[in-house]
């Protein structure tokens, strides 16, 4: 029997990250596994750790490029037990594998507002806490902000909810990336469903109007430094529409690095290079990438 014989999970074999990446690019995971619940996740995570087996847990795939040849394991939250979405009074308790347009929608259908500026980021519930997603527009306004408590798996399986008091968000990071993120009870307040509806509009027409949607992208590539927007930055040194291969740092806006049809990681690892290098000797800046790269 195989190491991970017994599961419950549904277990691929060579499956490809560019079906599992916003980027639409990437290598084969050895092995994708989705547990069937946090008895199953918990029972491979354990065996992981017994045969020192990395594993990368993966969301939505939308702040993730994958440079290496192969990725040996890589687990994702996609069954339906991850997927669920529960109303107490003006929260909602979002399992980690639920989209953000899902939480949003069930906002929204609740008469809960909060949430808005989250519309049309394409995560899901455990990658958007563990990045503290964001916007920085009109203000910034993160998720975090509104997180009540968030239930864990350690990577010795044990499960924990953390309070508030024990959760540390900050811009485009959170004190839980060492931990699976299980799901998270968010805390709204009541707004009648036309508002929340034309908040949601205007966060959705900012990102269309000055955002490249039209190609597979990651968002923005990069952090902004200081409150500067990395997009202008770019910009600035005359860097927009420059193309690596199928890699083109977007002529829309600077921060994005968009999918023209087959890019390599490859050659969005070189533009991302291109734009630090470049962003340096102009500015004295280094950019931080906001992306995780494997
Ligand atoms: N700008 C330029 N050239 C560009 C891009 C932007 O001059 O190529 C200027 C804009 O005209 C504007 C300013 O820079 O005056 C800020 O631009 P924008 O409003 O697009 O915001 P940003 O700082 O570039 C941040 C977030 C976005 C978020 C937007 C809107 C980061 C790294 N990015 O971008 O988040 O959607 O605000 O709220 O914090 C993401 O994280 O993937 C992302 C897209």
């Amino acid at each position: 029997m195989s190491w991970f014989g017994g599961l419950k999970a549904k277990v691929l074999v060579n499956e490809a990250l560019a079906k599992h990446t916003t980027l639409k690019s990437g290598p084969g995971a050895g092995l994708w596994i989705e547990p069937f619940d946090k008895e199953d996740l918990r029972a491979l995570i354990k065996r992981c750790r017994s045969l020192k087996k990395n594993y990368f847990i993966l969301g939505s795939g939308s702040k993730v490029l994958f440079k290496k040849k192969k990725v040996p394991l890589v687990i994702h939250l996609g069954s339906d037990n991850f997927k669920r979405c529960a109303l107490e009074g003006t929260d909602i308790i979002a399992s980690a594998g639920v989209s953000l347009n899902r939480l949003l929608a069930v906002a929204y259908e609740n008469g809960l507002g909060g949430l808005e500026f989250l519309n049309g980021i394409p995560a899901s519930v455990g990658g958007a806490l563990a990045l503290n997603a964001g916007v920085g527009w009109p203000v910034r306004l993160d998720i975090g902000t509104f997180v009540y408590e968030v239930e864990v798996m350690d990577r010795l399986g044990r499960v924990r909810t953390l309070s508030q008091k024990e959760l540390k968000f900050k811009y485009r990071w959170s004190n839980l990336k060492s931990r699976v993120i299980l799901g998270a009870r968010f805390r709204l307040f009541k707004k009648r469903k036309k508002n929340i509806r034309i908040k949601m509009d205007k966060f959705w027409d900012y990102r269309k109007t000055t955002q490249d949607l039209g190609y597979p992208s990651a968002g923005c590539v990069f952090k902004n430094y200081n409150g500067q927007s990395s997009g202008r930055l770019i910009d600035l040194c005359g860097l927009k529409g420059s193309r690596i291969g199928d890699a083109q740092i977007s002529a829309k806006h600077g921060n994005f690095i968009i999918n023209l049809a087959n890019a390599d990681s490859k050659d969005i690892v070189s533009l991302i290079k291109l734009a630090q290098r470049k962003v340096r000797a102009k500015f004295g800046i280094t950019l931080e990438p906001e992306i995780q790269i494997i």
